[in-house]
């Protein structure tokens, strides 16, 4: 039984993953959100639901406490987040980081100018991948609600093939990224339909 915590547990796409791992594994689940009495508890039996913010040290640290995984799914201040994971990450032992991002971070899908829009997420991955955890970036093209499950990876360095990808997809990926252990681990992934 994986032990992974969602941090920004209330996004649109970690409330379909928590969905998935819910359905899909038997992984135990911390959900950690700002004004948790938003979220429901889906399954008392397998799932925490912890108030709190990101860059609030003590509550992720804490939270952060015996987990296997973290999976990032934030907004808005992203670098500053990214360096307050590490920070916590560091301080509780935990290796294994799933950190969601966004396609043009590298200028690689082509046509597509540089964007200032991405700054925050540029910087949030270089600061990840200069750490010394396990991480995979996922760099997910527009998301659609689709029940289609249907990607293609690049890696790095690759022009992004693809242009959107559906919620169902990425869930997909994230769960099994979280479940099985070694999978693309120190990859920043590029994740667009196939
Ligand atoms: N939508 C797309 O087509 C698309 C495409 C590529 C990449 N992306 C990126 O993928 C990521 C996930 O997307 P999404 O649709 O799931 O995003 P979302 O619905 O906006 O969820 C992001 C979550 O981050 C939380 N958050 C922000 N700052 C936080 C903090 N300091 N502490 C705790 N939680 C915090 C927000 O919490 P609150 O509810 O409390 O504000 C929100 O629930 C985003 O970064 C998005 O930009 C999206």
């Amino acid at each position: 039984m994986t032990r992974v915590l969602i941090l920004g547990a209330n996004g649109q796409l970690a409330r379909n993953t928590t969905r998935v791992f819910l359905e899909t594994t038997d992984a135990a689940l911390t959900l950690y959100l700002r004004r948790a009495s938003r979220l429901a508890n889906p399954d008392p039996s397998r799932v925490r639901i912890v108030d709190g913010d990101v860059l609030d040290a003590s509550a992720l640290s804490a939270a952060m406490q015996g987990q296997e995984v973290v999976y990032a799914n934030l907004s808005a201040d992203i670098a500053r987040q990214a360096g307050a994971i590490i920070e916590g990450m560091h301080a509780s032992g935990v290796k294994r980081l799933i950190f969601i991002s966004s396609m043009g971070i590298y200028a690689e899908v082509p046509g597509e100018q540089y964007r200032s829009v991405l700054d925050p997420y540029r910087d949030s991955a270089a600061l990840i991948e200069k750490s010394d955890l396990d991480f995979t970036i996922l760099r997910p093209g527009w998301f659609t609600h689709e029940e289609e499950i249907d990607y293609q990876l690049t890696q790095k360095g690759e022009a992004f093939r693809g242009h959107d990808v559906s919620l169902n997809s990425l869930s997909d990926l994230i769960v099994k990224l979280a479940t099985t252990p070694g999978l693309h681990v120190r990859a920043s992934l590029g994740v667009g339909r196939a």
